[in-house]
């Protein structure tokens, strides 16, 4: 920014436009992309990858524990035509996302788009959490998404282009009610200032942006304890389906949004509006 009248007269180069599409569907098209999703065995990554691949992208699905990933890009590539493969990763462990983006550049060619979805929660009063508990939450969380943005990030500059989407929550806009939580929601909040600030650093060469979702129905979801008040607190009176997720993260990963960067766009059926 100028800090005087006289230094914002300086002459300033305008970036051209983008070559992208001018129709509206072809800006949402995807094909010959590489998207890596993390936390893509099922819940929100998994409605993430159905559709990129949906809209033509290859994919690529990062899972830990759960190998129902590996079933789900065979079934994707197949029904879609795609390119898709999953990958065993610790988001946790540098070296393991180190790895696991060089496998992908180097089974796909490319990466294009990486979207840091992994994420866990152990939602206690700080007075209840054990410094284990903080310190694992932190690791997966925000540790997880700075190692994925960092060697994806390599990449992307390497390439001149490159698109990072972080899925964050409510909870880093609101200290989310009922249960005490304090740990997750800093964790949160810590990633969507992490991406916006990437939106900066990266800004000659790719985008980021971070979608903070109110409570939808996954294993994050809305606990047994917590979904009455969650009815309560949303206005559209239930939780989100996966499936109305899609299209924000589709818009996010193509050129359709390709004016888009350091955004965080809230979707969560009208529950942070109180
Ligand atoms: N559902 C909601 O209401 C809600 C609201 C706001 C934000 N979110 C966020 O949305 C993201 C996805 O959650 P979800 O709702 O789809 O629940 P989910 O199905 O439980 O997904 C969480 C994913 O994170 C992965 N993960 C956890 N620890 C990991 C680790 N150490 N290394 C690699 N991957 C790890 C899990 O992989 P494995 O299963 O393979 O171990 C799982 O696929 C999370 O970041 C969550 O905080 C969810």
């Amino acid at each position: 920014m100028s800090m005087s009248i006289e230094e914002c007269q300086v002459p300033r180069q305008s970036k051209p436009v983008p070559d992208t599409p001018n129709n509206v569907l072809e800006q949402f098209n995807m094909k010959d992309r590489v998207v890596c999703i993390t936390g893509a065995a099922e819940g929100i990554g998994l409605a993430v990858a159905e559709a990129m691949a949906e809209a033509g992208a290859n994919i690529a699905l990062w899972y830990n524990s759960n190998k129902a990933a590996v079933d789900r890009a065979e079934e994707l590539s197949k029904l879609h035509n795609v390119k898709a493969k999953a990958y065993q990763v610790e988001v946790s462990s540098p070296e393991k996302v180190q790895q696991a983006v060089r496998d992908v550049v180097s089974d796909f060619g490319r990466l294009d788009c990486l979207v840091a979805n992994a994420g866990m929660a152990i939602s206690k009063p700080i007075l209840e959490q054990t410094v284990e508990e903080y310190k694992r939450q932190f690791e997966v969380n925000v540790d997880g998404v700075f190692y994925c943005a960092k060697y994806a990030g390599e990449v992307f500059k390497a390439q001149g282009r490159g698109n990072l989407i972080i899925t964050s929550s409510i909870s880093a806009h609101i200290v989310n009610v009922p249960v005490d939580q304090p740990v997750y929601n800093a964790s949160k909040a810590a990633v969507t200032h992490l991406g916006k600030s990437l939106a900066r650093e990266w800004r000659d060469f790719a985008r980021v942006n971070i979608v903070s979702p109110g409570f939808f129905d996954t294993k994050m979801g809305a606990s047994e304890r917590v979904v009455n008040e969650g009815l309560r607190m949303t206005p559209l009176g239930r939780q989100g389906h996966v499936k109305e997720l899609k299209g924000l993260f589709l818009y996010l990963a193509s050129d359709a949004s390709s004016y888009q960067t350091g955004s965080d766009v809230v979707i969560d059926g009208g529950y942070i509006l109180p």
